[in-house]
């Protein structure tokens, strides 16, 4: 029998981690990707090449799909990438889609990241199909985009001040994906998913010090320093980096402070902490 599932992203960070839990679970999917042989490695039943943009590529891998993960990852037409999407499914039949969305889509006014998800979410709304959203804070895993930093200098730069944020384990953000995929009752609902505590980027600069044995230090630098020195420091696009200082500034004004209980309530365990996500990846950032 051919996957009536079918996920996007699953060759991004977190698709890769959705892939993984889907087979865990023994569910079949079909993936539509830009590589074939990366998105069979991981477990695909099936693969459609192609591009968010080439919508004809778009229309083949809906065909015969009864439910959707979408995920892409981002970009500046973000949005129109999964619009694409959305239309596509609405045309073919598609019955539900799961969209992965951030907690920025919420906040209102939206931020950062947010301003493009939540123009999706409302796509979604208006094609009549039945949704889910699924907004996660930021993920403890992107502390590991700042391991470099930390190897070299001991030292987490951001200009997120002191605000605190509930980061969540982007493993529990995959388990609610096809959690909600894969069993009735979720159409209409959104899920705010965080971690089990709020901590300060100085915390979570501690914990990861602590789990490796060397302190790392956190140092918040004015917005306006941080939009001309992180596209030169980071290697990032000037639009990434400033969507990224964007929610930065965001979470310093506390807008990512609430622990919700929609992991536990999902998946009926608590939410995985940041310090073990700190002791588990401890090479990452060790001293070099
Ligand atoms: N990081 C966080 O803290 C956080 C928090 C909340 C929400 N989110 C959201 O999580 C989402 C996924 O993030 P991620 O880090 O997993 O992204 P990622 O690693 O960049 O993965 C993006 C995925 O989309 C695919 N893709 C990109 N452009 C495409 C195109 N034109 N056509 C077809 N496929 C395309 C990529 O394929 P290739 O492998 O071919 O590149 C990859 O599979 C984003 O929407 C982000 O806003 C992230």
């Amino acid at each position: 029998m051919t996957a009536q599932l079918l996920l996007t992203g699953a060759t991004g960070r977190l698709g890769s981690l959705v892939a993984a839990e889907l087979n865990r679970q023994g569910i079949g999917w079909r993936a539509f990707a830009r590589r074939t042989d990366a998105a069979l490695s991981l477990g695909a039943s099936n693969v459609v090449q192609g591009d968010f943009h080439n919508l004809a590529s778009v229309a083949k891998a809906v065909e015969a799909i009864r439910t959707v993960i979408l995920i892409a990852g981002d970009a500046p037409d973000q949005e129109l990438q999964e619009i694409n999407v959305v239309n596509a499914a609405k045309q073919a039949g598609v019955q539900y889609i799961v969209k992965l969305s951030a907690q920025s889509a919420g906040l209102n006014p939206p931020a950062s990241f947010g301003r493009k998800h939540i123009q999706v979410e409302q796509a979604i709304k208006d094609s009549g199909l039945q949704w889910t959203f699924i907004r996660p804070v930021f993920f403890q895993q992107s502390f590991l985009l700042f391991a470099d930093s930390v190897q070299k200098n001991n030292k987490i730069i951001l200009p997120a001040g002191k605000g605190a944020a509930a980061f969540v384990d982007a493993r529990d953000v995959a388990q609610c994906l096809v959690k909600t995929a894969s069993e009735a009752g979720h159409a209409g609902k959104v899920y705010t998913l965080t971690g089990p505590q709020s901590l300060t980027f100085a915390q979570a600069a501690f914990a990861i010090g602590d789990s490796r044995g060397r302190p790392v230090g956190y140092i918040a630098p004015p917005a306006f320093i941080a939009r001309i020195v992180l596209p030169k420091v980071s290697g990032m696009p000037k639009w990434l980096a400033m969507e990224v200082i964007d929610l930065l500034q965001a979470i310093s004004r506390g807008a990512q402070s609430k622990v919700t209980g929609d992991v536990q309530m999902l998946l009926g365990k608590p939410p995985r902490d940041f310090k073990s996500f700190a002791a588990e990846h401890v090479q990452s950032f060790k001293s070099v």
